[in-house]
């Protein structure tokens, strides 16, 4: 089974942005986080991809579909709330997804508190600070597998 991971524009920032929003953790620091937990899973890779480029977000997600990629994480960040290409575009593959935010963005900002992509997933974690992506990962794997055409 292969999960992909996504995150969108600034989140490369992750540590030194808006900490007391987003804490001190880096993109790096999740990414060691969640190789590390998919030790724990029987044959489980992961990949990570990050742009700060609604294009090239789009072209991935695409690029994943022919990949063979099972299920996908995305923090689309600030084009969660403006982006119907990523929306279509993960309608288009029809992989298995969970979005993740860092921060509660519906105790945020009101331009916030709208997720078009949302509705192209089969759930959102908000708010959990980078444990969202560990919860994430986990929740999708079961899901895989408990919807895997061999279950
Ligand atoms: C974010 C929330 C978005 O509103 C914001 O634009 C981000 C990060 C989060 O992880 O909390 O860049 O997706």
């Amino acid at each position: 089974m292969k999960i992909c991971v996504i995150n969108g524009p600034n989140l490369q920032l992750l540590g030194t942005r808006e900490p007391d929003v987003y804490g001190k953790i880096t993109l790096d620091d999740i990414v060691v986080r969640i190789k590390n937990l998919a030790k724990n899973f029987k044959n489980v890779g992961v990949e990570f991809f990050q742009s700060n480029n609604e294009g090239e977000i789009v072209d991935e997600i695409g690029n994943l579909y022919k990949s063979g990629c099972d299920g996908m994480i995305i923090n689309p960040a600030a084009y969660t709330h403006t982006s119907i290409a990523i929306y279509d575009a993960l309608k288009a593959v029809n992989i298995p997804t969970i979005e993740v935010h860092i921060s509660n963005i519906y105790k945020r900002e009101s331009f916030r508190q709208h997720s078009i992509t949302a509705g192209a997933c089969i759930g959102q974690i908000s708010g959990l600070g980078i444990i969202g992506y560990e919860c994430a990962f986990s929740a999708l794997v079961d899901y895989i597998d408990t919807n895997s055409e061999n279950s």
